[in-house]
């Protein structure tokens, strides 16, 4: 019943994250560099997709290291069969990403607070009041090319992580 519920919460997440990492790159970066997308609609979607990584941050290796425990142990099958070998990747690809996409919104927010310190930007996220109104906050376009390589690598991981998801869920044979 424990397992059962740990997949369910580690899909709900997985599919939440990858989409919506997916959706901001596909749908509000382009727009945002071209500058049709104005500056306070693209920093709430990159704060909200910071705030989804941190919270499917805590939840996805919690079930994840749950789901190890139950199906992975001894934990040698981790580095000795197919399978465990895709959940190793999957905990990188998770970790890579995550540092990706929290140093990409980091690098956004840096445009507008050059000074601010990771303390403060692990407590406030880029908020959307961060870029209320004041004449010398940079563009959207300036803020998408900041943010760009990282959330394109952030997109390309993601359908890694969805490819690794599917070869599991497919059976890959021990
Ligand atoms: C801390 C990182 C993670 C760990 C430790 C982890 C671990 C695992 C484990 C142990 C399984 C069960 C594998 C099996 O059935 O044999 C699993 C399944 C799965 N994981 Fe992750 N995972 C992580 C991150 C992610 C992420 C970021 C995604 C996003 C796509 C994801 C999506 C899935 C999905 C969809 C399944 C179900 C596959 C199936 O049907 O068996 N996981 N994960």
């Amino acid at each position: 019943m424990l397992l059962t519920t740990a997949f369910v919460f580690h899909v709900l997440s997985g599919a939440l994250w990858t989409g919506a990492t997916l959706y901001v790159v596909y749908a509000t970066l382009p727009r945002a560099a071209d500058g049709t997308l104005g500056r306070p609609a693209f920093v709430d979607a990159a704060h909200r997709l910071l705030m989804i990584t941190r919270w499917t941050g805590v939840v996805l290796p919690v079930t994840g290291a749950y789901m190890v425990w139950r199906l992975y142990t001894p934990l040698a099958a981790l580095a000795t069969t197919r399978r465990g070998w895709a959940v190793l990747a999957m905990l990188s690809l998770w970790g890579v990403m995550n540092g990706l996409v929290e140093l990409g919104v980091l690098r956004m927010r840096r445009e507008v607070d050059p000074e601010i310190g990771w303390g403060r930007y692990m407590a406030e996220g880029f908020p959307v009041d961060a870029v209320a109104g004041t004449g010398s906050v940079p563009g959207s376009a300036r803020l998408a090319s900041v943010g760009r390589p990282y959330l394109l690598a952030s997109a390309g991981l993601a359908v890694l992580l969805l490819v690794d998801a599917a070869l599991l869920a497919g059976g890959v044979p021990g």
